[in-house]
């Protein structure tokens, strides 16, 4: 795994998605594993740590997390962008997209879900919190994070610390078609 992760604690996992990167929602059940692209998350609680995120429910994403009742969140870098267009691309339901992109991944520490190795700067594993009402109107879908690490050059003390120094580590956002701005800038107040 990516040597600067960290382990955050869970009262500052919701800091990792405030800014609302595109994400990496990464799933396994049985023998069956993916990673899907998500602009859609958000915190909605400190304490517990809860987040939300939306998947499609024709994906085979959101087939394996129902079964598997958890998900990972991988924030990528910029160094990775093409690959999270890709990812968001393509369906994994009939090929492995691991495999297929050689990507590395490695069991999340608490409940197994696969945690990019390269690449990313930080990764959340989450417990589903069901909603059938929810689910049935929506494609929210919420989770209680149980894990959370990230990279100590970009993330540390409960802080993102945005630094053109290392603009492959910026967070990306979605803007459409394929294109992503780059988290910088910073604006002191
Ligand atoms: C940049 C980007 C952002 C995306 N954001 C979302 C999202 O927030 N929610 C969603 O359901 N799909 C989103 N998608 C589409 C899924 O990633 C896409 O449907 C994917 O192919 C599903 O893969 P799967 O069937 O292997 O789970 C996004 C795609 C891209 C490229």
């Amino acid at each position: 795994m990516n040597p600067h992760f960290r382990p955050v604690a869970l009262d500052h996992a919701s800091r990792l998605i405030n800014h609302g990167p595109t994400v990496l929602v990464t799933t396994a059940h049985g023998a069956r594993r993916n990673l899907m692209a998500a602009a859609w998350s958000m915190p909605v609680e400190f304490t517990p740590p809860r987040i939300a995120v939306v998947i499609d429910k024709h994906t085979f994403t959101a087939e394996l997390a129902a079964a598997s009742g958890m998900i990972g969140i991988c924030i990528p870098g910029a160094a990775i962008a093409a690959l999270v267009h890709a990812v968001g691309s393509e369906s994994g339901r009939d090929h492995d997209k691991f495999e297929r992109h050689g990507i590395a991944a490695r069991p999340g520490p608490v409940l197994g879900v696969p945690w990019l190795e390269d690449g990313c700067i930080a990764c959340l594993e989450g417990r589903l919190l069901r909603e059938p009402h929810a689910e049935d109107a929506y494609d929210t879908w919420f989770a209680e994070v149980v894990a959370a690490a990230a990279d100590d050059r970009v993330f540390s003390g409960g802080r993102w610390s945005v630094s053109d120094d290392h603009p492959e580590l910026q967070t990306i956002h979605h803007l459409g078609g394929g294109l992503f701005a780059r988290a910088g800038n910073v604006i002191r107040t």
